[in-house]
């Protein structure tokens, strides 16, 4: 076989960056809107600037400029959060798309609990528009696909979920939510479904919620944040092999808390990072990266002793091979595994001593070179650019 040679002369590769969690929606206010809480934050910041997304005009713009941004920055893969406008969603499918990156995207369902304009009509509205939705982008695209997304259990009322079990059903899609995030949000859900022993169990009671071998359906699901997770609630995301978004930026700004992330490791659960923006303030991999490690290091100081520190090298691989399983053998450069990759320069951090190359990637990842010195990404072996 005749492939081409490229030679990246002394640049650092390494594989592409995997967002498990991000909402495109948010990023027109990201690094704003900093002073709430979750439950105050989403009322105050998150629904109005939503709403706008009803306005393809104002979609078109706003996502052209998300998209731009995450090819320009070393994240090869991510899972995405729209609205709940179905036009706005398959716009940001396209957009998507053509920039060659890869990726699951959700239009949101919504029937309950935010704002007059943002809410959806009712259950059965919110899933019509969700069948329109995946008939129209199911298949279509090479890189881009539809995943379920209701948006958290305090805006879906019962007859919604029942109407995702059956769209979930029909067309096998994975399925991304917020799960345990903040402590008010729990408090809610403990009142609004008060049969539900746990705050997973009211999405496994859809099977929403990973692998579910009484009924043998296995639904790929990833649940943003599990900061404040019961054992029990641990204990279901273990068996059904749900995967775990840990955004630890978002968690601070937000004041959410941290999630214990150690404990996840030990216990093998499947874990990447998400930037969650607007939550987090930036779509930056490599800023999850070191503040995965820095939460963690507050969580063993003043949490737990029980639960030491992560390391560079286990959030690297939460960053990669841990989120990449997400999306099939993705997230190392092991054979057999589909080739994304960054190509980094960092020719200008100069050292008065020669490092070795595990030094130079700590280094170029805690000092953000993302922002500067991406030269080259592939994506499942294209190269973007
Ligand atoms: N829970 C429900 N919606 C959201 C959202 O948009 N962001 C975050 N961080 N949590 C949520
Ligand atoms: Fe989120």
């Amino acid at each position: 076989i005749n492939l081409p040679l490229y030679d990246f002369k002394d640049s650092l590769i390494f594989p592409g960056m995997i967002d498990l969690h991000i909402h495109a929606p948010q990023y027109s206010f990201r690094g704003m809107c900093m002073d709430l809480e979750l439950m105050d934050w989403l009322n105050s910041y998150t629904f109005p600037e939503e709403e706008k997304y009803e306005d393809l005009d104002y979609a078109e713009k706003a996502y052209k400029i998300f998209v731009e941004n995450m090819k320009k920055g070393a994240t090869t893969r991510s899972c995405i959060f729209a609205t709940r406008h179905r036009n706005a969603t398959i716009l940001l499918m396209e957009l998507m798309e053509q920039s060659g990156l890869i990726s699951y995207v959700g239009k949101v369902n919504m029937d309950r609990e935010a704002s007059d304009k943002l809410v959806e009509e009712s259950a059965d509205v919110s899933a019509y528009e969700t069948f329109g939705w995946i008939n129209a982008v199911n298949g279509k695209f090479q890189n881009t696909k539809p995943i379920l997304t209701p948006r958290f259990i305090p805006c879906c009322t019962d007859k919604l979920m029942e109407e995702l079990r059956e769209i979930q059903m029909a067309y096998g899609i994975p399925v991304q939510s917020h799960l345990s995030e903040s402590k008010g949000e729990i408090e809610f859900v403990k009142m609004l479904r008060p049969e539900n022993p746990f705050y997973g169990d009211a999405y496994n009671q859809y099977d929403l919620f990973g692998k579910n071998d009484d009924i043998d359906t296995d639904v790929k699901t990833v649940m943003a944040h599990c900061v404040w997770s019961s054992d029990e609630e641990v204990e279901l995301m273990l068996k059904n092999g749900v995967y775990v978004a840990h955004c630890p930026a978002s968690n601070m700004n937000l004041t959410s808390g941290i999630a214990p992330i150690r404990k996840y490791l030990d216990l093998d659960l499947k874990i990447g990072l998400g930037s969650d923006v607007a939550g987090g303030q930036s779509e930056s991999i490599f800023r999850a990266i070191t503040d995965s490690i820095q939460v963690s290091k507050m969580y063993w100081r003043h949490v737990n002793q029980n639960y030491k520190p992560i390391v560079f090298s286990e959030a690297f691989f939460l960053a990669t091979k841990g989120g990449g399983e997400f999306f099939g053998k993705v997230g190392s450069f092991e054979s057999d595994y589909e080739f994304d990759a960054i190509v980094l320069d960092d020719s200008c951090l100069e050292h008065p001593q020669q490092l070795n190359v595990l030094q130079r990637l700590e280094r170029a990842i805690y000092l953000s070179l993302d922002v500067q010195g991406i030269f080259a990404k592939y994506v499942n072996g294209n190269q973007i650019f």
